[in-house]
């Protein structure tokens, strides 16, 4: 990716919790044209999520940004705040670039809320944002938004993790199934692991201990090497051996594929009903 071109960019991000102050964090990190000024009620609560010494104003009121324009907002306050929020900050957003990630708040219904915004993009991004390891995803009408715009976003989210476009608005809420929600699987999965290698004895510290690691030196080789999933998965199982017994369960009819069919779906039909919520 070409990085941008060296001019000022001014980014208002509403919402400085724990998405908005990764976001932030990552982009002043990353982008040295960038400047960050976030609206956020606590702005105390702002500063602890954000970065320490991170170059972002952050102002508790609206009121505070008197007559300033920016060039790009990103709103990440919860989806049921998310179109009051842009009715009070239209005036500093006149021409702005508007970026939501508000889960399940379709382009349509952002566009009624304020509808002289043209440059709307719709970002699911996930949790490892505080890790500067998301997925996020994005999608834009065609006409809506500029090659320039694009790379934008493309910037800016590429600074938290790795970000792709999708070809359709309804791939943000599928997605929003698989990525967005994903870490919290990953989480219950160690979760259960922990359950488990204490079912067998281990102390609480020490199953924590074997189940955080495990996952994470997992899913740092599927980082690092360069096989599939599926790959490493029938590289760490011997015919007959320990792991095939383990996988025999997990892989069973009605166990782990295809729960995580059904979990994906459920995830995805929640975005669809959020984005219905007045
Ligand atoms: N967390 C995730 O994994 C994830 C993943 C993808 C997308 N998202 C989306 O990202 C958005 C934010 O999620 P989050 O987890 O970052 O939530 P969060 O931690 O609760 O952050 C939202 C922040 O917005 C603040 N806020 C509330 N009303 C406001 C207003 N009128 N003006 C300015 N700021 C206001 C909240 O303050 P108070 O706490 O004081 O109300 C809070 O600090 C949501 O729409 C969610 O769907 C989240």
């Amino acid at each position: 990716m070409t990085p941008l071109p060296p001019a000022p960019l001014s980014v208002l991000i509403i919402g400085c919790g724990n998405m908005g102050a990764a976001i932030a964090g990552g982009a002043v990190a990353n982008i040295p044209t960038v400047s960050i000024t976030a609206v956020d009620p606590d702005v105390e609560k702002a500063r602890k999520l954000l970065p320490s010494h991170s170059a972002v104003d952050v102002v508790a009121e609206f009121d505070e940004l008197r007559d300033r324009h920016f060039d790009v907002c990103i709103v990440s306050v919860k989806p049921q705040h998310v179109e009051t929020v842009l009715q009070t900050a239209q005036p500093s957003l006149p021409n702005a670039l508007v970026i939501s990630i508000a889960a399940g708040i379709p382009l349509e219904r952002l566009q009624a809320s304020i509808p002289n915004l043209r440059r709307l993009v719709r970002v699911m991004p996930n949790l490892p944002a505080l890790a500067a390891t998301a997925m996020s995803v994005g999608f834009a009408e065609q006409d809506a938004v500029s090659e320039a715009d694009r790379r934008i976003v493309e910037e800016i989210f590429g600074a938290i993790g790795q970000f792709c476009w999708l070809t359709k608005e309804t791939e943000i809420d599928l997605a929003t199934g698989v990525t967005g929600s994903g870490p919290g699987y990953v989480f219950a999965f160690a979760e259960y692991l922990q359950d488990a290698a204490q079912r067998l004895g281990f102390s609480r510290e020490l199953a924590a201990k074997f189940a955080r690691q495990t996952v994470i030196g997992a899913a740092r080789l599927l980082e690092q090497d360069t096989r599939t999933a599926h790959d490493l998965k029938v590289a760490v199982t011997s015919p007959g051996g320990t792991t095939a017994a383990g996988l025999s369960v997990l892989e069973a009819q009605n166990a782990l594929p295809s729960l995580l069919i059904k979990t994906t779906l459920a995830a995805a039909d929640r975005a669809v009903e959020l984005g219905k919520i007045q």
